[in-house]
């Protein structure tokens, strides 16, 4: 068995990404156990190199704070078998943050229907299986179990430039995220959406630089989001403070598109 966390252990799908390495970074600090899941071995190896580091700052047991995992997320059977190693190494899953993602840029109409099924899978059916693995083990567990699901303003904002089959994914996981939170409140698992803007992270490389400009002139701070920002947030929802919030898309993005 991995670890000796009080907190218990979180686990972060795309855990190798921008975002996804702020959040693992912002759970360690927290005190978490992470398990990370993602298809990228090699930057899985960096960030279990970043948690040594930051172990050592805190002066804490890296051995026992991370375990990556090589996972294909659009591979249900591997995704319940990366569970099984979790729970098994691990111990009790307490949360989970579905983050890993991408975005298709292919203009409508002429997507073909393998990139809608690949966004589609990528984007949400990971996210479904991986709550069906958790739920499951999270409903027996004592106190307020989290899942956290990294949604986009892209859903809801229709000025900026995301392609309608990525907005529909991220629709489709805000409502995931609100019948979870109904279905299991008794459970005490609470299920929370953020939605965030554009945060500078390896994403931003299926923009062109003209669209990433104009994106970013239009975010009313006149600069990207950082992923440690968004991660605060995870971690708010995921400490206790979260714990009386259930059922709720998060708009993260400066303001821009108050009216
Ligand atoms: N960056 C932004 O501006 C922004 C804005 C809104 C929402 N988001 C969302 O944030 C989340 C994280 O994105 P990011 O910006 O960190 O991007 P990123 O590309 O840096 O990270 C995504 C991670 O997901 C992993 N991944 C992709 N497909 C996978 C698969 N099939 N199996 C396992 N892992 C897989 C990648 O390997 C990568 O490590 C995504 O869901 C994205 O839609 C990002």
């Amino acid at each position: 068995m991995v670890g000796t966390s009080k907190l218990g252990t979180a686990v972060v799908t795309g855990a190798a990404g921008g975002m996804g390495r702020a959040i693992v970074a912002e759970l360690v600090r927290m005190g978490y156990r992470v398990a990370g899941l993602d298809i990228d071995l090699a930057a899985l190896e960096q960030v279990r190199e970043q948690v040594k580091k930051q172990c050592s700052e805190l002066a804490a047991e890296h051995e026992e704070r991370f375990l990556g995992i090589g996972c294909d997320l659009t591979d249900e059977p591997a995704i319940a078998q990366a569970f099984e190693q979790i729970e098994q190494e691990m111990g009790n899953i307490v949360a989970l943050v579905n983050n890993a993602g991408t975005c298709f840029m292919g203009e409508f109409p002429d997507i073909a229907s393998d990139e809608l099924d690949r966004q589609m899978t990528i984007n949400f059916s990971s996210a479904f299986h991986c709550c069906q693995q958790a739920v499951r083990r999270m409903c027996s567990q004592p106190g307020v179990k989290k899942i956290v699901n990294i949604s986009s303003n892209g859903a809801y904002n229709f000025d900026v430039f995301d392609p309608p089959h990525y907005r529909a994914s991220k629709a489709a996981l805000d409502t995931l995220t609100k019948d979870l939170a109904r279905r299991y409140a008794l459970d005490k698992i609470s299920v929370n959406s953020i939605a965030p803007a554009m945060t500078e992270t390896p994403l931003f490389g299926v923009l062109t630089q003209e669209v990433l400009d104009k994106a970013i002139a239009a975010m009313p701070h006149g600069r990207a989001m950082q992923p440690s920002e968004v991660a605060a947030w995870v971690g708010f929802l995921i400490s206790p403070a979260g714990d009386i919030a259930s059922g709720n898309v998060i708009v993260l993005n400066q303001g821009r598109d108050v009216r």
